[in-house]
């Protein structure tokens, strides 16, 4: 006999599609605490099984991965998009794409990235300069999307992309809110008809294609004199299998690298610096750790080692917002999990929101203590994900965090305006809902 997983209550007919489209990480997080660690969900006709404890993300990460690929339908929605890429790819496909791709994010090419990384900062705290000689506010999150959008785009496409920035910014949200969407109805209208939403996200999507277009355009003309993902990209044969990637591969690629390079890297900023407004003992904290390590200078990939407080901050903000608050696996064969039947075609989801707030892992779970990460032992604990599928960015983010945020600090205090609403909205990332608008006092 097959046992069913327990479920909190739903409605008859449409399950718990209702709450998940009103408030997704509520109905997690109490469905976790419900039902336990294997939960069932209905949404429609569909069944989702959300599994919260680190032995069942190990089984569908790690030990039973064959059985559990990216044919979910967020993947499916993300592939409107980006296409097959590294982020949407499945077997031979996404195998030989990582092993293109994982030598452009090794530690060394990363340690190239940071003077980079330092230098947009130093610009972007010009303009910030002025801003708080005016006593202007800043739009931190929206600052942050900019910001890690340029670091993108001089790091991995080796372009100077500041005049299509704010343009980028607004055509991705519109592509993020619209995928988001998709994923979280029943039915959808397919994607060529030509509906006032699906008319936004061509527009939008057109925005962005044309921008690759560009950017390899100017390198096939152009090809730089310091090699980048993109032209690496371009120029790549795997030599055991002779794998190359044709011009449309490419563009799938590159806008894959757009959208996970920078919409997660900056909602992670724009949530540690509302921490960091909250709890301005670490502000102090991360700038006397710089100070006495960099001194006045930018730093340097060998000073980033040095800044242990700055890491635990940005450690933190990860547990209580992770940007990918869910990972999303369709199940290829019947399977069980916890004794709890799993059937195929069904939805899982794997959500860091929910499993860094997990009681059993986690003492004070809701409350900010960057401290708890001067142990390294957290079996709960998912940010970049895990097994084969680890975020291939990961060093790239962290080490952005460790220049970003201290040379933030450095040069300000920052203050948030009083009352205004915060709130996590979980699109395809945990962004700000009303966004960060903060006071600069230098
Ligand atoms: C704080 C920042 C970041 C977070 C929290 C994050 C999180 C994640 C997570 C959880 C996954 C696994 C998804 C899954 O298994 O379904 C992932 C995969 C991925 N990430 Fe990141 N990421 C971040 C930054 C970056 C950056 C900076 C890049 C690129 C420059 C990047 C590129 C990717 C790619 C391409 C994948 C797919 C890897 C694969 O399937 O082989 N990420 N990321």
């Amino acid at each position: 006999m097959k046992r069913l997983a327990p479920s909190p209550q739903g409605a008859f007919l449409t399950g718990h599609l209702h709450r998940l489209r009103r408030d997704v990480l509520g109905l997690m997080i109490d469905g976790a605490r419900q039902c336990g660690d294997v939960v069932r969900f209905r949404v429609g006709p569909m069944v989702m099984h959300l599994v919260n404890h680190p032995d069942h993300v190990a089984h569908v990460l790690i030990r039973h991965r064959a059985n559990y690929d990216k044919a979910s339908r967020s993947s499916s929605a993300l592939s409107l998009i980006c296409g097959e890429s590294l982020l949407t790819a499945n077997g031979a496909s996404w195998q030989r794409r990582r092993k293109l791709i994982q030598p452009m994010f090794h530690r060394t090419v990363v340690a190239g990235f940071i003077d980079t990384i330092a230098d947009c900062t130093a610009i972007m705290l010009t303009d910030w300069q002025r801003k708080a000689q005016a006593r202007q506010p800043v739009e931190a999150a929206s600052e942050m999307m900019q910001l890690t959008f340029r670091i993108v785009g001089r790091c991995l496409f080796g372009a100077d992309l500041e005049q299509e920035a704010r343009a980028v910014e607004e055509a991705m949200h519109v592509l993020v809110t619209h995928t988001y969407g998709r994923w979280r109805s029943i039915v959808n209208a397919p994607p060529g008809w030509p509906t006032p939403a699906n008319r936004r996200f061509a527009k939008a999507l057109a925005e962005v294609d044309a921008i690759v277009a560009r950017l390899i355009a100017r390198q096939r003309a152009n090809p730089p004199a310091q090699p980048n993902l993109l032209s690496m990209l371009m120029a790549s044969q795997d030599a055991e299998s002779g794998f190359t990637l044709s011009d449309a591969e490419v563009r799938n690629e590159a806008i894959a690298f757009l959208l996970a390079g920078h919409e997660t890297t900056a909602n992670a900023l724009a949530w540690s610096l509302h921490l960091l407004d909250r709890h301005p003992q670490w502000a102090d904290a991360i700038r006397s750790e710089f100070q006495q390590v960099c001194g006045d200078r930018l730093p340097a990939m060998a000073d980033l080692a040095q800044l242990p407080q700055t890491l635990h901050v940005f450690e933190e903000t990860l547990r209580l917002y992770p940007p990918i608050w869910a990972m999303e696996r369709h199940v290829i064969a019947d399977d069980e999990i916890g004794g709890f039947f799993i059937p195929r075609g069904s939805g899982l989801i794997i959500s860091p929101y929910t499993l860094h707030r997990h009681p059993a892992f986690w003492d004070r779970p809701e409350d900010f203590l960057p401290e708890r990460f001067e142990r390294r032992d957290h079996p709960a604990y998912y940010p970049f994900g895990a097994g084969p599928r680890y975020c291939i960015g990961s060093e790239f983010a962290l080490a952005e965090a460790r220049v970003i945020l201290p040379m933030i600090l450095r040069h300000f205090e920052i203050e948030a305006l009083p009352g205004h609403p915060i709130e996590p909205e979980p699109a395809i990332t945990l962004r700000m809902k009303h966004g960060l608008p903060l006071k600069l006092r230098k």
